[in-house]
């Protein structure tokens, strides 16, 4: 495996612009293209044994930390939706913290990047003490998690080196609405909703080649940011989660204080802060919670806020009315995939950021790539 930086500077640069080619690998044999007499579907081998108990466990409980994590909150609507299995999220460190309640009947999916995190780990022990199936999620083949869990699938991103998880991210999201697939039922009512994810995984790289094209605006746009002390990334639906790990790359590599809201709970808080100099990002794509965003922007529109918008392709007028935001225009796909294009000129972002800023974008202060220890 080739881990030099190639024609980039930084490994998070290389990492980000690869996204394509570790997206492909990470659907390569996985995905049928179906044909006359074969649907299109999924095939996960290191989980095939394993689906009807997971269909039939009481709920799936989605465990990790940091981006991990951020990347199982982007695919629990999809797993809920056509799993009908209720999907909790829990942070590893606050799962063992609480010692919160994992039964019998549960499937804990253990979703890290390097598969040995402490923290996840602990977590693991904790489940398999209390009798779930645990399936692990993770890039690298023979890791404690990868050994220790009874299932799981490989996300096969290749080798990454940047602390701040990018390709890893994005794999991470499609194995996991992959997994969806696989334990969803393929009902005649979800056919046409199944079809159209498989098309649009296919599709996935092209619209992610596609987006990255955004990387002189990102850049443009940092220039304008350098200075600034604070982000805020509003999103919701599928896109809190890019909302939420938006912000993380901002934090830990730029060194910019940056918080991922829910725009559900703008008005229960996070309003108080909006004036004519922080800067928000908006998540506004095109989905079920689209006219809710664009009530959010009316809304920061109304108190001044300095909006960044990002929108599907041709929305610019409909989510910024009078041109008085800033827009990144970003390409439409399939609702549940939309967290994997929408967190590309994000990534771009906290990258030029953290150079710009003169900050080490590889190696960010007192931050490690796998956190072994508690
Ligand atoms: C560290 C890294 C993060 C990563 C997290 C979880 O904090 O700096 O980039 O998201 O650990 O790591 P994992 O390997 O479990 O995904």
């Amino acid at each position: 495996e080739q881990i030099n930086k190639g024609k980039y500077e930084h490994y998070m640069q290389k990492e980000i612009h690869e996204q394509p080619e570790s997206l492909t690998t990470t659907m390569r044999g996985r995905l049928i293209r179906g044909g006359s007499c074969k649907a299109k579907s999924v095939l996960l081998g290191g989980l095939k044994d394993h689906l009807k108990t997971i269909r039939r466990s009481r709920r799936v409980v989605f465990i990790g930390c940091g981006t991990s994590y951020n990347a199982a909150l982007a695919a629990r609507p999809i797993l809920e939706e056509l799993s009908g299995v209720p999907v909790t999220m829990e942070i590893a460190s606050d799962l063992v913290d609480r010692q919160g309640p994992i039964y019998r009947e549960d499937t804990a999916v253990f979703v890290s990047q390097s598969g040995e995190t402490a923290d996840t780990l602990q977590a693991l022990e904790y489940a398999l003490e209390n009798g779930a199936l645990c399936v692990g999620i993770t890039n690298t083949v023979g890791s404690i998690i990868a050994r220790n869990t009874h299932c799981g699938v490989h996300i096969n991103a290749g080798c990454e080196i940047g602390v701040a998880s990018t390709k890893a991210y994005t794999s991470q999201i499609v194995v996991m609405a992959m997994v969806a697939l696989a334990i969803g039922g393929d009902t005649i009512s979800n056919q046409a909703r199944r079809e159209a994810i498989i098309d649009g995984l296919f599709d996935l790289p092209n619209k992610v080649r596609e987006v990255l094209k955004l990387d002189q605006e990102m850049r443009d746009l940092a220039k304008l940011l350098i200075a600034e002390q604070s982000l805020l990334v509003f999103g919701r639906g599928y896109n809190y989660a890019t909302a939420l790990e938006g912000a993380l790359k901002v934090k830990e590599v730029a060194l910019m204080h940056s918080e991922g809201i829910l725009a559900g709970e703008m008005k229960h808080g996070p309003l108080a802060l909006v004036d004519e100099n922080l800067p928000i990002v908006v998540i506004a794509t095109r989905d079920g919670c689209f006219s809710k965003q664009q009530s959010v922007i009316q809304q920061l529109h109304a108190r001044k806020g300095r909006l960044i918008v990002m929108c599907s392709k041709g929305d610019a007028a409909s989510v910024c009315p009078g041109g008085s935001c800033r827009v990144i225009e970003v390409p439409q796909v399939e609702d549940c995939l939309q967290p994997v294009v929408n967190i590309v000129p994000l990534q771009l972002l906290a990258y030029h950021l953290t150079v710009l800023r003169g900050f080490n974008v590889d190696q960010p202060r007192n931050l490690a790539k796998s956190v072994t220890t508690q």
